[in-house]
């Protein structure tokens, strides 16, 4: 089993049915959170169906969008009972598993998605993402959601002291929670499919995503105030069940993996296109007011937020901190 982000010389398709395994039919079950109008959601249909093509219809992935068959905080477990085959939690979802995968969550880590891309498939990387195996877990690729902004219903976010009191909602990870109490903002951990009702209720005022995520939940409906911070990365792991994994004959293990190749350098394009797109609508319905961090802001921002980073050096460790591409030479 490999962590299939280096690129590999691609097979010919369609592969022999007797090599598949003895004409069985393999059924791989999916189960995400977001809706289909995101990246993770086309980039599961666009997996599903060239692995059907593919197999000339052998292996079929079933795929359950919008946390229709489980939700946030079942699907885990789901994957780790052989309920289902295959998941791809954004990695905030997974620290609380392994707590040194939150390096992602630091705030300010990554200004560009290329430098996650590299460090995912570093040799820091791949030592992360080998932890994940200690829990039945194997990482086959990285999706990208893109960089989060933070928005809110009180008062337009342009210093970081306007964060002060405010509640925000937050994906279960202790480096989202340290990085708003570090700007002295309440946080909650909350399920993605709840996020809206939350919202709604006045539970919460705010909430930081990727702009597909506020706007295929229309959670920008909701929110008066808007900033563009791009101050942390959301992505995925490719996960499978990896006795699911070790049980599937190499020939399948290699259409699966090759297949999971070119979708990911297809929805590590499709995400920039998408989160631009969803930048300009959000600009034309004139429904929330925006603001835009400078470069100068956001230097502010990073260094007021340097304690989240004493932080995970004083809980995990500080290799993984180093080993970022910012402050590498
Ligand atoms: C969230 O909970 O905000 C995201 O993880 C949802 C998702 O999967 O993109």
């Amino acid at each position: 089993p490999v962590i299939i982000l280096a690129s590999c010389q691609s097979t010919e398709y369609p592969i022999d049915h007797e090599q598949l395994g003895k004409d069985e039919r393999i059924v791989i079950r999916f189960s995400h959170v977001v809706g289909e109008d995101t990246p993770k959601g086309m980039a599961a249909r666009k997996f599903a169906e060239l692995v059907k093509e593919r197999s000339n219809g052998l292996i079929e992935v079933q795929v359950f969008s919008n946390g229709t068959l489980y939700k946030d905080g079942e699907e885990m477990n789901a994957l780790s009972r052989g309920d289902i085959q295959m998941i791809a939690p954004a990695i905030s979802k997974l620290t609380e598993i392994v707590p040194e995968i939150s390096v992602f969550d630091l705030p300010f880590a990554f200004y560009t998605l290329d430098e996650v891309h590299e460090y995912v498939q570093s040799e820091t990387g791949k030592k992360l993402t080998d932890k994940l195996k200690n829990h039945n877990l194997l990482v086959t690729g990285l999706w990208d959601s893109g960089f989060k902004q933070i928005s809110n219903s009180i008062r337009p976010i342009e210093h970081y002291s306007d964060l002060e009191g405010l509640r925000m909602r937050i994906m279960p990870s202790d480096i989202l929670a340290k990085q708003f109490t570090t700007l002295n903002a309440e946080s909650k951990r909350i399920d993605f499919n709840t996020v809206f009702n939350q919202l709604q209720k006045g539970n919460v005022d705010g909430q930081e995503n990727t702009l597909t995520n506020i706007t295929s939940k229309n959670l920008y409906s909701l929110q008066n105030y808007l900033t563009i911070s791009n101050h942390g990365y959301l992505g995925y792991f490719l996960l499978f069940n990896y006795e699911f994994w070790n049980s599937l004959s190499s020939d399948v293990q290699q259409l699966l993996t090759e297949t999971l190749q070119e979708v990911q350098q297809w929805e590590w394009q499709h995400t920039k296109k998408m989160d631009q797109e969803k930048l300009q609508d959000i600009k034309r319905c004139e429904c929330i007011q925006l603001h835009y961090l400078s470069e100068e802001d956001k230097l502010e921002w990073e260094e007021k937020l340097e304690p989240v980073y004493d932080y995970y050096r004083e809980h995990y460790s500080d290799r993984y901190i180093e080993a970022l591409p910012k402050f590498q030479d």
